[in-house]
């Protein structure tokens, strides 16, 4: 699975495959990547710059959330280890990491690579149904329950994750997020929000992304694979996040996916703390 720089999935043919593992051979023979870089046949996560979009959120994470060295952090959707590879370089031996993704070649990636160098992260495979990203998935992601403990983490986040998950899964997962949060711990989650403005964008054209299926409770770019990216209504995800007394900790920091020009990522932003 490959996907565009809106991070969002698209088939590769097999042409694109062969030639990318192809490309990972000759790198790996001559000692090219970096071994923190995964390679190409294992970028499902989104398009964009790897280092540069990891290093960005940890800065955000630090100045924004106040992590520190020795907190104990959990990366729903983790992915190919996009936010836990600049976080090797931040948390200290005491602190803790934490991710888990639908996705096994990706985890077995951050294994081998991130959890042999750095034993205090830690990556699970869970096999949880997702149309675009495990299709052959055994369990029910809204009735999955993290496998931690209550009140474990000091941070939890989620990165282009709800931007590919339906609306009764996303309400289940924000519950389980608050169960794990240590009381008044952050939160920070990415989103496509719809509300005036972006609604605007698209009707006139200057969106990225063309939300325009119904998928339920949110809108979708795809109506075969609606979980390809879905936007939700600004407002059904505050009134959620009120019900869930999770409180809003500053402004939400709008992205740039619907063409806003002083955007500094591309999702919409939303840190909340458990109250
Ligand atoms: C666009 S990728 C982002 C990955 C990572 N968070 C990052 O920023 O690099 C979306 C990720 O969400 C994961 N995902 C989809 N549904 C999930 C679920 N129910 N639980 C956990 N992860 C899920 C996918 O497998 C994929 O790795």
């Amino acid at each position: 699975m490959a996907v565009t720089s809106d991070g969002v999935p698209v088939l590769k043919d097999r042409l694109v495959r062969g030639k990318e593992w192809l490309l990972d051979a000759i790198d790996t023979l001559l000692g090219r990547r970096e071994w923190s870089t995964p390679p190409r046949h294992l970028m499902f996560i989104g398009g964009g710059d790897f280092a540069k979009t990891g290093e960005s959120y940890l800065n955000f994470f630090i100045d924004v959330c106040g992590l520190t060295s020795d907190s104990h952090v959990l990366d729903v959707g983790c992915g190919v280890g996009r936010m836990a590879i600049p976080l090797t370089r931040y948390l200290s031996p005491m602190g803790q990491y934490q991710g888990f993704d639908v996705v096994k070649p990706g985890i077995e990636w951050c294994r081998k690579t991130i959890t042999s160098r750095f034993p205090n992260f830690q990556f699970e495979w869970v096999d949880i149904y997702n149309k675009t990203y495990n299709s052959a998935g055994r369990l029910v992601p809204a009735d999955f329950r993290f496998p931690y403990e209550d009140q474990q983490f000091d941070f939890v986040f989620l990165t282009s994750v709800f931007t590919h998950m339906l609306p009764r899964e996303l309400e289940h997962y924000l519950l389980e997020i608050k169960r794990v949060l240590k009381p008044d711990a952050p939160c920070l989650v990415t989103y496509f929000l719809l509300n005036e403005e972006s609604r605007r964008a698209i009707s006139g054209g200057e969106s990225q992304l063309e939300f325009k299926y119904d998928a339920g409770g949110c809108l979708s770019i795809s109506q075969e694979a609606p979980e390809s990216a879905v936007a939700y209504d600004e407002e059904a995800i505050l009134s959620l996040y009120r019900r869930m007394t999770l409180a809003l900790d500053g402004p939400i920091r709008y992205g740039s996916w619907c063409g806003r020009r002083d955007a500094r990522r591309f999702q919409d932003v939303i840190v909340a703390r458990k109250k």
